[in-house]
C-alpha cells in the first residue's frame, strides 16, 4: 500500500515536468524557422544536427552505447544516425531557454534490463531534466560530469548495481528535486547535505548504507524519506524534527537504529506514514506521537519497544492501521483494547499483554520489564547524536497523553 501511493506520486511528477517541457510551442512550425541559433547551425555547418545541442546528445548516446555491454531488447540497437530525438528511450522538448529549439530533455530505460557503465560523455546531455534508469543493470559509479545537468529534476537510478560511496555529484544539481537510488550498492555514510538540499522525495532504501543518520538535518524540504533495509545504526537524532513542515513519509524499517524514539519524532506534524518495524529501539512510545493528526499507517513492529499504549495515539483521527507486534508493550489503555471498534486495523501479537492471545511468555517478559529503560540516560551506538538532555523527558509511561509538549 505505501509502495504503490508512492509509485503514483512519482510517476505523476514525473509527467508534470515532461508536461511543463512541452508545453512550451515546439510544434509551431513558424518558430521553427525562425530560430536563428539552428538556422545559423545548419546553414554553415551543414551539419545533419538540427542545433549543436542535438550534435552534443548525439555524441553522448553513442559513447553510451559502446559501454552497454547487454541489451536483451536491442533497445540500443536503433540509436543509429542523427536523429536522436527518435532514438528509442530518449526524449526531446523545447527547452526553458530557447523557444525554437529541440533539445534531448529526457532519457527514460526503465525495465530495460540493460547493462553497462554511464560514460563521462553524459555530461554532454545538459539540457536532461529526467533520467529514469529503474531495473536495469549499470554498474559502476556514477560520472563526475552529470554536474553539468544543471536542469536535471528527477533522478532514478534504481534497482541496478551501482556501487561505492554515496554518489556526492548528485548533491551540486541545482534543479534535482526526486532522487531515487534504492536497491543498489552503495555504501558508507549519507551525508548531511543530502537533506539540505530542496528534494521533494528521497529514496535510498535497500542500499549497503552504514553510519548513522545525519544527526544535523537543517530544515528539510523533504516530503518522502525512506532510508529502509541499511545499515544505519544508531539513534534518530532529535533533529529530524527539523523536517517537521514537509515530511509525510518516513520510513526507517530494518536499518538497525537503536535507543528510545526521540519526542521529536511527534514534532512532524504532516507525517502520514511512519514505519520504524524492525529495529533495536527500546523504551516507550512518545506522547508526543499523539500530535500527529494525519498518522495513517503507524508501525512500530519487532523493537523492543516497552511501556503502555496510550488512548492519545489510539484515538489519532486517521490512524488506519497500528502494527506493534513483537515487541515488550504490557498494558493498553482504554481504547487500545479494542481498536477494532475504532475501525484501526491492528496487530498486536506478541506483547506482553496479559489479557490478549499469542503473547510473549511471563518469563520473556520479566526478562525485559525488570530493567526499564532510561532514555535520558541512553548512548547511542555508533558515537552519533550528543542528545541535548533537555530535550528527552525520562521515561514516564503513566501520565497522560494531553501532556504531550509543544502541541496544539
Ligand atoms: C535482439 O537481437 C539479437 C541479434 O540480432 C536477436 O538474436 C534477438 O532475438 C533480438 N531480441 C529481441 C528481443 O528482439
Ligand atoms: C556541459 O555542457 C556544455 C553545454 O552543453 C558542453 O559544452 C560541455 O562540454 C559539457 N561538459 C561536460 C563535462 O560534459
Ligand atoms: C534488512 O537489511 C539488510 C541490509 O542492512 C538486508 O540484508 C536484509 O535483507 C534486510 N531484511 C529484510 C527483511 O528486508
Ligand atoms: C497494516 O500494516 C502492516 C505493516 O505495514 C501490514 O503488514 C498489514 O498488512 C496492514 N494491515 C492492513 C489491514 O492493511
Ligand atoms: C470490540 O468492539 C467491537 C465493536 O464495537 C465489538 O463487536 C467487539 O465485541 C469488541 N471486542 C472485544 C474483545 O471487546
Amino acid at each position: 500500500m505505501a509502495s504503490s501511493t508512492l509509485c503514483s506520486f512519482f510517476i505523476s511528477h514525473a509527467l508534470i515536468i515532461l508536461l511543463l517541457y512541452i508545453s512550451f510551442p515546439s510544434n509551431n512550425p513558424a518558430a521553427k524557422h525562425t530560430s536563428s541559433a539552428s538556422h545559423h547551425y545548419r546553414h554553415h555547418s551543414r551539419s545533419p544536427f538540427q542545433n549543436p545541442k542535438l550534435h552534443q546528445a548525439y555524441t553522448a548516446l553513442q559513447a553510451w552505447k559502446r559501454v552497454i555491454y547487454s541489451d536483451p531488447s536491442n533497445i540500443t540497437a536503433k540509436w543509429v544516425g542523427p536523429d536522436v530525438c527518435s532514438y528509442a528511450g530518449v526524449y526531446c522538448a523545447t527547452p526553458p531557454y530557447d523557444k525554437n529549439i529541440k533539445v534531448v530533455a529526457g532519457i527514460d530505460l526503465n525495465g530495460a534490463d540493460i547493462a553497462g557503465f554511464l560514460p563521462e560523455e553524459l555530461g554532454l546531455l545538459s539540457d536532461l531534466a529526467l533520467i529514469h534508469l529503474n531495473s536495469n543493470r549499470f554498474c559502476g559509479i556514477l560520472p563526475q560530469s552529470l554536474a553539468n545537468l544543471s536542469l536535471l529534476y528527477e533522478l532514478d537510478l534504481s534497482n541496478n548495481r551501482f556501487v561505492g560511496p554515496f554518489p556526492y555529484v548528485v548533491l551540486s544539481l541545482p534543479s534535482l528535486t526526486y532522487l531515487d537510488i534504492r536497491y543498489n550498492e552503495f555504501e558508507g555514510p549519507l551525508p548531511p547535505q543530502l537533506f539540505s538540499k530542496t528534494l521533494d522525495a528521497i529514496f535510498v532504501n535497500n542500499n549497503r548504507f552504514s553510519n548513522v543518520i545525519p544527526s544535523n538535518f537543517v530544515g528539510s524540504s523533504a516530503s518522502v524519506v525512506v532510508f529502509a533495509n541499511n545499515k544505519l545504526g544508531g539513534c534518530l537524532p532529535p533533529s529530524i524534527a527539523n523536517f517537521a513542515n514537509t515530511l509525510e513519509e518516513l520510513l526507517l524499517t530494518n536499518t538497525s537504529l537503536s535507543g528510545c524514539l526521540p519526542p521529536e519524532v511527534g514534532y512532524l506534524y504532516k507525517l502520514k506514514v511512519l514505519d520504524v518495524s524492525n529495529n533495536n529501539l527500546v523504551g516507550p512510545i512518545p506522547y508526543s506521537l499523539a500530535g500527529l493528526a494525519h498518522l495513517e499507517q503507524l508501525n512500530l513492529a519487532h523493537n523492543k519497544l516497552t511501556g503502555i499504549i496510550s488512548m492519545g495515539v489510539c484515538i489519532l483521527p486517521n490512524l488506519a492501521n497500528f502494527t506493534f507486534s513483537y515487541n515488550f508493550f504490557c498494558e493498553e489503555e482504554g481504547i487500545c483494547q479494542n481498536l477494532t471498534s475504532n475501525g484501526i486495523a491492528f496487530d498486536d501479537r506478541r506483547n506482553c499483554l496479559l489479557e490478549k492471545p499469542n503473547q510473549r511468555s511471563k518469563k520473556e517478559c520479566e526478562g525485559v520489564l525488570e530493567h526499564p529503560v532510561d532514555c535520558f540516560h541512553y548512548h547511542c551506538g555508533g558515537g552519533s547524536t550528543a542528545i541535548p538532555p533537555t530535550m528527552m523527558p525520562a521515561a514516564t509511561p503513566l501520565s497522560s497523553p494531553s501532556m504531550a509538549p509543544g502541541y496544539v
